[in-house]
């Protein structure tokens, strides 16, 4: 069998489900790692054979194998500050970053004003409730920027005159919303933003090149490549729990979209998954557990935000969401993680479908109507727990106890899809059945 070129590797869930564990593993069997969308807002935690642990804002999970490229491709917006704050963090490590990575001349810029315009939307939406609960790191007001036509590019940089005309006028504009609509103390300062993004335009300048031209050539050479996705598809634009979402889409389209990569050079997409279920965040989330249970997932699962530390919303495995983010994104295989973190619960439960409360109906099919989403409550299937025995040691699946398997096979049946792989610890030797697609050659 040919060795697969193009392997999607995204979040099925709200985020937070391991994807950089996942990427880290897969990693070993391919040439280069790519990002297509987000940016600072996600956290993607590694943990190397060695005991060290890497949170990545930025730079795609592939960068701890030393024969990986890495790739941040144009649909990813783009903070320098924290570009270049990650780009040391992991030169200080020992690691070379300068030669392996690459960006794209196309990725937009995050803005001081970005941040500033973030968090005061946020501020004054939480006076009435209906803040996001967004990491606060300016993506949306970039990404809106980016498709209001008013971005400023990496390419932007190298003409000096055009993006001090550019800035000048996306400057008056964000001091007059900041001052008269949010009436934020904070401004931006032309000069002192030019004289910045000089330094920076400086230091990123030997990773950017057309990483369209990149990849599209690797992809005729034969080589092979991982597309790391960003947070995931139920916090995607259009598909997740509008406006309870992100601002980009980290669905599969996103993708060929955020790489210049074509849907038919993509082979699989793998779907990484919770083995129960978590959010950062307000919103929709029909399985969350407001008691001692939810509680107990939180500090089993060590649930605190990998960005900013804030405690994560949990709940069970919800079979619903999951089949339907299968179902947008194609997904051909799963990644199931922190299966062990139910070890211990002296039951664990599987959420297969909704009923309405007002009439109780049977719903099969996840929605993202906001309105029926609050008339729903979830309907579990209940398994024994795995109490005593552990999940240590096993090499494969028919290793595992037979309630963990009994829990497995209820979940593959439900969300219709392979599970491919099965984690049971942060670290890289701590999985079960890495796929054998993308180890043949
Ligand atoms: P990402 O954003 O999808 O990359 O996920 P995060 O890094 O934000 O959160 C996942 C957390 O779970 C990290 O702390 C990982 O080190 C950890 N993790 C990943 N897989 C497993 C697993 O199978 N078991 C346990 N216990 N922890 C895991
Ligand atoms: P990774 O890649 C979990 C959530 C925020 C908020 C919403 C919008 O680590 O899985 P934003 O700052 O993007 O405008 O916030 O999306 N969010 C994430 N939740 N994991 C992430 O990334 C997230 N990135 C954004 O909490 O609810
Ligand atoms: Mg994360």
């Amino acid at each position: 069998m040919p060795k697969p070129s193009c392997t999607i590797v995204l979040g099925t869930q709200w985020g937070d489900e391991g994807k950089g564990k996942i990427v880290d593993l897969l990693a070993q069997n391919v040439d280069i790692v790519a990002r297509y969308q987000g940016g600072a807002n996600a956290g993607h935690t590694i943990l190397l054979p060695d005991g060290r642990q890497f949170v990545l804002h930025l730079i795609p999970s592939g960068i701890f194998h030393e024969n990986v490229t890495c790739v941040i491709g144009n649909g990813v917006v783009i903070d320098p500050v924290a570009l270049l704050d990650e780009i040391r963090m992991v030169e200080e490590q020992g690691i070379t970053v300068r030669g392996r990575l690459f960006i794209s001349h196309n990725a937009h810029l995050i803005m001081p004003y970005h941040k500033m315009l973030d968090q005061a939307a946020e501020q004054r939406m939480s006076k009435d409730g209906s803040a996001v609960g967004t990491t606060g790191r300016g993506i949306g007001p970039a990404y809106e920027d980016k498709f209001a036509r008013k971005g400023i590019r990496i390419v932007d940089l190298l003409d000096r005159e055009s993006l001090r005309e550019k800035l000048r006028h996306n400057i008056a504009e964000k001091n007059e919303l900041l001052d008269k609509f949010y009436g934020a103390s904070e401004r931006c300062d032309v000069d002192q933003l030019i004289a910045d993004y000089e330094i920076f335009d400086r230091e990123i300048d030997p990773y950017i090149t057309d990483t369209a031209l990149l990849l599209n050539r690797a992809i005729k050479a034969g080589k092979s490549l991982l597309l790391e996705g960003a947070q995931a598809a139920l916090l995607d634009i259009d598909f997740g729990t509008y406006p309870f979402v992100t601002s980009s889409n980290p669905t599969a389209g996103g993708a060929c979209t955020g790489l210049g990569i074509p849907p038919m050079a993509i082979d699989r997409v793998i779907g990484v998954a919770k083995a129960y279920t978590t959010r950062v965040g307000n919103g929709p989330f029909p399985t969350e557990l407001l008691d001692e249970t939810g509680e107990k997932l939180r500090e089993a699962g060590h649930e605190y935000g990998a960005t900013t530390g804030r405690p994560r919303r949990c709940g069970w495995f919800d079979a619903v969401a999951v089949r339907y983010t299968n179902m947008i994104n194609g997904v051909s295989s799963l990644a199931l993680t922190k299966l062990d973190v139910l070890s211990g619960f002296p039951e664990v439960k599987l959420c297969t479908h909704y009923e309405r409360k007002s009439d109780g109906r049977a719903i099969a099919h996840f929605t993202n109507d906001l309105r029926l989403l609050a008339d729903i409550r979830p309907i579990y299937e209940s398994f024994e727990g795995w109490t005593k025995e552990s999940l240590e040691g096993a090499a494969s699946r028919e290793d595992l106890p037979q309630t963990t398997q009994r829990y497995l096979d209820a979940l593959e049946r439900e969300v219709e899809c392979p599970l491919e792989i099965i984690s049971v610890g942060a670290g890289r030797e701590e999985t079960l059945g890495v796929g054998t697609a993308l180890m043949s050659e």
